[in-house]
């Protein structure tokens, strides 16, 4: 009796959860996973063959969580041994590598395919996403810089960690906060608690910053037609201002991009009678 009561406790604390790893070829997923789980680092490229699978316990809280990991090839070629994988996973650890620009553009990508792969099953809000902006160690290289990754994650709700896998930075943060927020997605019925990784700006915000660092001259960040006449120029200038203004906005790069705005007003207006 009592044996079957201590059973039933250590079952109730005992967690299995399936994680998986996304992101281009060659970014670093294997590595931060060899990394936390062997506690070394391969300088030798060994591309992922398909799919690698490994399983880790570990401690969070009072809980013990055995964790299944799907180390996933990022090269097209393992499309479709990739796609089986999708399914049923509570974790994603979607990594690009920070010298590398493609692979933070294919972020998008790799949501859709997960998202189409997992067909009518998808409900993102019952999986933790954690972004790597992986390969940090290399600075002279780095092309993304943190406010554009911090930006992309943080306003889908996802958690960011800026990692190396070759000298450990920030990979076990990583996977602590990774953990403990499948934890608590479990203890909160499997939804993604509202909480979770409070980002305090919305997502116009963010769109906004992502749209004016896109852009290819002041009209076109001030998102008025070329030749627009000063009253048009304030008028947008104003909107963005009160949206960006740093008293107001939190978002990653939101400074850069109200002073970006500023520097646009004033050079369109010198030139407009
Ligand atoms: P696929 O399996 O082909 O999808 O690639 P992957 O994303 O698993 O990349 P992998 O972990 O195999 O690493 C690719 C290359 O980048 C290897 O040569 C690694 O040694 C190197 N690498 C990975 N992480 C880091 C890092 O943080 N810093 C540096 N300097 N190199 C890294
Ligand atoms: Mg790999």
């Amino acid at each position: 009796m009592e044996t079957n009561l201590q059973k039933k406790r250590e079952n109730k604390k005992s967690l299995r959860v399936k994680v998986i790893s996304l992101g281009n070829a060659e970014v670093g997923k294997s590595c931060i996973i060899k990394r936390y789980c062997e506690k070394r680092f391969v300088a030798k490229y060994l591309a992922t063959i398909g799919i690698d699978y490994g399983v880790t316990k570990v401690q969070v809280r009072d809980r013990e969580m055995k964790v299944n990991i799907f180390d996933m090839a990022g090269h097209p070629f393992f499309y479709e041994v990739r796609n089986e994988f999708y399914k049923d996973s509570q974790g994603v650890i979607l990594v690009y590598d920070v010298g590398v620009k493609e692979s933070f553009d294919a972020l998008d990508c790799w949501l859709s395919e997960m998202k189409q792969e997992m067909g009518s099953q998808a409900n993102m809000e019952s999986i933790i996403f954690v972004v790597c902006a992986n390969k940090v160690d290399l600075t002279k290289r780095r092309v993304v810089d943190e406010s554009e990754g911090r930006l992309w994650a943080e306003s889908r709700g996802f958690h960011y960690f800026e990692t190396s896998a070759q000298s450990g930075e920030g990979i076990n943060e990583m996977f602590q906060a990774f953990f403990s927020s499948i934890t608590d997605m479990c203890e909160n019925g499997g939804r993604r608690p509202v909480t979770e990784v409070n980002v305090g700006f919305t997502r116009e915000q963010a769109d906004t910053i992502r749209r004016i660092r896109g852009s290819k001259d002041s009209w076109d960040m001030l998102g008025v037609k070329p030749g627009a006449t000063r009253e048009e120029v304030n008028k947008a200038y104003r909107k963005l201002a009160v949206l960006l203004h740093p008293d107001k906005c939190v978002a990653p790069g939101s400074e850069d991009a109200f002073k970006a705005v500023v520097n646009a007003r004033t050079s369109l207006l010198k030139n407009i009678k």
